[in-house]
């Protein structure tokens, strides 16, 4: 075949990071406002081109150890250990900002790896190829990134259990999605947690009363109760402080969006940096929140409608 194409979305979790590594419930969806494409054509090496690095795949830097990782597995369980082509990332979705760029980048290498060789692939398949890359990346993944970005439909995630597709129809639901413009630190927030879970007895009530949050949240979300979920959100903001994965500039953009009348704002994926979600149920608020992120520093702010589910 002459061309291999993958895609996945980025993705936003609504409710219930880090806790969804222990075994509660998160929800999140994926965010098809962002984006990344990867295209495999006929080379002569095995080359990768992305914003980061142009050039043969065994020389690539460190940083892109979880994209060679993932491409070698692929191609092992497609024995095309010794093909060789070109594969181009195009992404949309903003790197190292809890918009799941890791997961999505994988998902799309394997989809389209997939595709140049004609192979069907499976969900389950796919899931566990982006888990050998998240594992590198992120050390300790609890798998919501790759479902959520390589999914279609909000999900109701539980870690090796469940992975449950359910309808996000919220009339009149905005949410602000805020870019801080922060690296963010998911592998040193994944692992600081598990360190203060250790230390600390306090923080398995905070990681419970997260996972009892995304079931309330779910419950608001099936009820169409837009101000319940912004009130469950900022409860959990309070939880992932707590947790030490929040930091100044999260809690200074919380601030000025909850300033503005949000119904409720926290930060969503790895947090100590990424990106902010801010709820609101009319789109004017929805405007005003965003223009005031913006003001205070947001790089990058979308509006996303739950109602739409896109
Ligand atoms: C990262 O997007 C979400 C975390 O809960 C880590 C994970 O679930 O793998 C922080």
């Amino acid at each position: 075949k002459q061309l291999g194409v993958g895609r996945a979305t980025g993705k936003i979790i609504l409710m219930g990071e880090h806790s969804v590594v222990y075994g509660e419930p998160a929800i999140a969806f994926p965010f098809q406002k962002t984006a990344v494409t990867a295209t495999i054509t006929p080379a002569e090496q095995l080359s990768l081109a992305c914003s980061y690095y142009t050039g043969a795949l065994a020389q690539a830097p460190q940083t892109l150890k979880s994209i060679q990782e993932v491409i070698a597995q692929t191609l092992f369980v497609l024995k095309q250990e010794h093909a060789t082509f070109s594969i181009q990332i195009d992404s949309t979705i903003p790197a190292e900002r809890g918009m799941g760029s890791s997961a999505a980048v994988a998902a799309a290498i394997v989809r389209g790896l997939f595709d140049y060789f004609d192979t069907p692939l499976s969900h389950t398949e796919l899931l566990d190829l982006v888990a050998t890359a998240e594992k590198i990346a992120h050390g300790n993944p609890s798998g919501i990134d790759a479902a959520a970005t390589s999914g279609n439909s909000p999900l109701f995630f539980i870690k090796g259990q469940s992975i449950e597709a359910f309808e996000m129809k919220l009339e009149n639901a905005y949410l602000i999605v805020a870019d801080t413009g922060m690296k963010g630190q998911t592998r040193e927030a994944v692992g600081d947690v598990a360190q203060l879970y250790k230390q600390d007895p306090k923080v398995a009530d905070s990681i419970a009363h997260l996972g009892l949050l995304s079931r309330k949240a779910k419950v608001a979300i099936l009820e169409n109760c837009v101000k319940e979920l912004g009130k469950l959100m900022n409860a959990a903001q309070l939880e992932l402080a707590t947790l030490t994965v929040s930091n100044e500039r999260l809690d200074q953009l919380i601030q000025v969006a909850n300033d503005q009348q949000a119904l409720g704002a926290k930060l969503t994926g790895g947090g100590r940096g990424g990106c902010l979600i801010a709820l609101t149920d009319q789109l004017e608020t929805a405007d005003k929140i965003a223009t005031a992120l913006e003001e205070a520093g947001a790089v990058a702010t979308w509006i996303q409608s739950l109602e739409e589910n896109d």
